[in-house]
């Protein structure tokens, strides 16, 4: 990459778009272009053409989704499968058409079988039943994986592209949705809990059994993560995917039931109440932590531990207006 190649970060102002717009940027970027939702609509095929084809970028980083927790996944399918579709292949089509050569895509690791046999490798991808609540979503997402390596299986000779994917666990950090419904599980209980503790409330209620186990990445290290993973050597890139399992997990291999997350949580928002848990709402998959062989043997680490990241988080959260 060099600091005067044209990226365009799609969905910049979402909690992980607005990350890799901070790692570019300390990296010297210096041509980082970027379009709200209102000014250009990924769903609109005729729009996305336009946009490509003047703008004309040299990288792509697809963060741009609809994105929410198990009850808008349970309540909003319909708008799940057909607008991640819509995104996908408006952006990853048009970005080919004008001559983008590098993009990366954003996924997820609901991609990956319910029953899973943990920790999930890449190579784990359609071995087994999806997770029903979040199925819409991750078949959009993997279909966004197959895209873009459809694309460099029949284009990447011809036309120089290399399209890569990263899968990132769980994230949270600065920017992220804390509507009290449609947001992720970290999100959730951080507003949970602080409304409890200013209103002088004896409990929170936590969805579900509070027995899943789920693994956790504050967003700026997968920025990194996903900024190095787009401008690493293709050899190495190469050495552990092929092209037709080219996808990247991106976590930190340690996960934490979210019983233990709520504890940690009201440790650090200094809520005195009790925690209840709702078993009658959905668990989601029983474990989902993430393995990657490529991860390791870039030697990548994650800056921030999960005390650490969830204070700067709850400080971040506390300068919110709601
Ligand atoms: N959050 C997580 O825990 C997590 C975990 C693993 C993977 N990921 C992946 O990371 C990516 C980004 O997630 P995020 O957490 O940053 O989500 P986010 O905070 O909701 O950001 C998504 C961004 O995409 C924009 N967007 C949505 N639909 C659009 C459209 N039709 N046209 C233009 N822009 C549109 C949104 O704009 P508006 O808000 O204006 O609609 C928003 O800025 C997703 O692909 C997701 O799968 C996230």
């Amino acid at each position: 990459m060099s600091k005067s190649d044209k990226i365009f970060v799609a969905g910049h102002r979402g909690m992980v778009g607005s990350a890799i717009i901070r790692e570019l940027e300390n990296k010297g970027s210096k041509n980082i272009i970027t379009r709200t939702h209102s000014e250009l609509d990924l769903t609109n095929q005729q729009q996305v053409q336009e946009f490509f084809f003047q703008e004309r970028p040299d990288q792509v980083y697809l963060a741009a989704a609809k994105v929410g927790g198990i009850f808008a996944n349970d309540t909003y399918p319909a708008d799940f499968i057909y607008q991640n579709l819509m995104i996908e292949a408006n952006v990853i089509h048009n970005a080919f058409k004008s001559g983008v050569k590098k993009l990366l895509f954003l996924g997820s690791s609901c991609i990956y079988p319910k029953l899973a046999d943990q920790p999930m490798r890449e190579d784990a991808l359609l071995s087994g039943y999806l997770e029903p609540t979040n199925e819409p979503y991750a078949v959009a997402k993997i279909a966004g994986i197959k895209l873009c390596e459809s694309y460099n299986r029949q284009y990447s000779k011809s036309y120089g592209i290399d399209y890569r994917s990263v899968m990132p666990t769980n994230l949270y950090g600065p920017g992220d949705n804390y509507h009290l419904e449609n947001s992720h599980v970290i999100p959730a209980l951080i507003r949970k809990f602080h409304e409890a503790k200013v209103n002088n409330e004896e409990r929170v209620t936590v969805w579900g059994s509070g027995k899943p186990k789920r693994e956790f990445l504050y967003v700026d290290d997968l920025a990194s993560a996903s900024v190095h993973v787009m401008n690493l050597d293709k050899a190495i890139y190469d050495q552990d995917t092929s092209s037709t399992c080219s996808h990247i997990n991106v976590g930190i291999g340690k996960d934490l039931s979210i019983a233990e997350l709520a504890k940690i949580l009201k440790k650090i928002i200094d809520f005195g109440g009790e925690i209840e848990f709702d078993s009658s709402k959905p668990d989601g998959s029983p474990r989902k932590l993430i393995y990657s062989t490529i991860f390791r043997n870039i030697g990548l680490t994650p800056k921030f531990n999960l005390e650490k990241g969830l204070e700067i988080t709850y400080e971040n959260f506390k300068n919110l207006i709601f």
